[in-house]
């Protein structure tokens, strides 16, 4: 079946954040496979076919360039690509259902199951069908059933190996990461295709990293992991809001926690709120898991994450409104960041948005500023036409403002020239620092009022 010149040929479908890191990695460790990524946007691969890639990602383009053409392709023909290939990873969309049973918890199968129906159609040989993309529990068996449906007798073994890569550090995440996962079934076929997958990994990581486990056990963990990770953010935040009552400060009480090696030092970053494509998806696909089996007070438990997350967002969108005299109509406040965290361009549940609707609502003028993500922006507040503006110069978007609002934890927020900033806005000049990364006290001496997450605000003028 494989291209003479290659080993075995690789097909991805879906185009996206997961599949292109995925699979580029993949081509550049393994010269000897011959990769392709399929999509059925025509102008997604279009751009990925030129050094203008369709998603932001560090250390990407610089790899893509070392492999494209070369055993590394883009393509929207998914039905030659579907006939060719020994091995399909599947990294299509599954988004939370909008509609229906399960609306706003279950994940929305639709597009993986037309790949499902894609494969059964036009395949003329047996293959390994690799689930990359988050899908609910079963999933896999789901896809299994579909496709042994086939008359002409071909065998498809479906195996799990969910993706772990964090938005911003995927290359790295993908180059050396902690594990991966491949869950298949346990009959002698099952092993044999997990086998062909963990070798495809052992090509550069080592075989202690390489995890096997049955199909379920896999699936799950990508959920529960994702789960695990948004709880820490959510009880640190929660703690947050606790600290600005108690003169405690969020940061030295993550630090000391953080200290104690059973608890560890990552993910305690108190924020404006998490965001991004996996976090709230996956929580709500294991709420919905739980309240399918019954266990009520287990999807209660976990969609709590969920809600403090929100109630984190919107506690942030009061402390403004509340320091600016409780009105925002017609004032002009720019937002720093409109990514769901730093080094992505990537826009899927980003607080931001969160923050911009409520700002809008008070009838706030919302300057955007994000150096990567502007092109998404524009594209998630469409529907307020001219009346958001959008400035990827934080300059620019900060001169004649009563306010900024810092979203993206961005490197580049760090290091501007606020006394400029500040000299350029309306007095007073309030500065609210959703990710704590600004120095406060230097900010405080410029001038400003200056409102952090989980500590007491920096204020020249105190309430009687
Ligand atoms: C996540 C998982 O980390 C990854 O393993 C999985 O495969 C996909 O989902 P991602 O969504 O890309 O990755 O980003 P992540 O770095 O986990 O951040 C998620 C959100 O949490 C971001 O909005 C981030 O800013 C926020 N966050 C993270 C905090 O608010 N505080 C922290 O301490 C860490
Ligand atoms: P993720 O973050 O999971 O990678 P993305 O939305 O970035 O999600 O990428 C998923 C990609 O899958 C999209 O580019 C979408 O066009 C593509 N896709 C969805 N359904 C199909 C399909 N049936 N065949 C090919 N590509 C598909």
């Amino acid at each position: 079946m494989a291209d003479k010149k290659f080993e075995k040929n690789l097909l991805c479908i879906g185009a996206g954040y997961v599949g292109g890191p995925t699979m580029t990695m993949i081509a550049h460790k393994c010269p000897q496979y011959k990769v392709t990524i399929v999509d059925v946007l025509p102008e997604k691969i279009k751009a990925w076919q030129t050094d203008d890639l369709p998603i932001y990602e560090p250390g990407l383009l610089e790899l893509i360039k070392l492999c494209r053409g070369k055993n590394l392709f883009f393509s929207t023909d998914v039905e030659t690509g579907i006939k060719e290939a020994d091995i399909i990873f599947i990294s299509v969309n599954t988004p939370t259902k909008t509609f229906g049973e399960g609306a706003g918890k279950s994940a929305d199968l639709q597009y993986w199951e037309k790949t499902a129906r894609d494969i059964l159609r036009t395949a003329e040989s047996d293959k390994i069908i690799v689930e990359r993309s988050t899908l609910p529990v079963k999933t896999a068996i789901a896809m299994e059933r579909i496709l042994s449906l086939n008359e002409k007798g071909l065998k498809f073994e479906v195996v799990s190996n969910p993706e772990f890569l964090a938005e911003g550090s995927a290359i790295k995440d993908l180059e050396k990461p902690d594990r991966v996962l491949i869950g298949s079934k346990e009959n002698e076929s099952g092993i044999k295709a997990r086998n062909e997958i963990v070798e495809i990994y052992a090509n550069w990581i080592p075989r202690d990293r390489l995890i096997t486990s049955n199909l379920m056990s896999s699936e799950l963990s990508k959920l529960v992991a994702n789960s695990f990770l948004a709880q820490r953010i959510s009880s640190i935040n929660s703690i947050s809001a606790l600290c600005e009552k108690v003169d405690a400060e969020i940061s030295e009480v993550a630090h000391a926690i953080g200290k104690d090696s059973r608890i560890g030092d990552k993910f305690l970053n108190a924020s404006v709120g998490f965001g991004g494509s996996c976090f709230k998806k996956d929580i709500l696909n294991l709420v919905y898991l739980c309240e399918t089996f019954g266990l009520n007070e287990v999807a209660a438990y976990w969609e709590s994450i969920v809600k403090m997350n929100e109630y984190q967002t919107s506690r942030f969108v009061q402390t403004i409104n509340k320091a600016m005299f409780n009105t925002l109509t017609n004032k002009r406040i720019a937002v720093f960041g409109f990514a769901f965290k730093a080094n992505t361009s990537d826009t899927r549940e980003t607080a931001a948005l969160y923050v911009t609707q409520k700002l809008m609502m008070e009838k706030a003028h919302v300057v955007i500023s994000d150096p990567k993500a502007i092109k998404n922006a524009k594209n998630d507040l469409k529907n307020y036409g001219d009346d958001i503006e959008f400035q990827e110069d934080p300059y620019k978007a900060a001169k004649s403002a009563h306010a900024i609002a810092l979203i993206t934890e961005w490197d580049l927020y760090k290091t501007l020239d606020y006394t400029k900033i500040y000299h350029e806005m309306e007095k007073p000049a309030f500065i609210f620092d959703g990710r704590n990364i600004l120095d406060h006290e230097k900010l405080y001496k410029i001038g400003f009022e200056v409102y952090p997450i989980g500590k007491a605000p920096l204020i020249h003028f105190k309430e009687g």
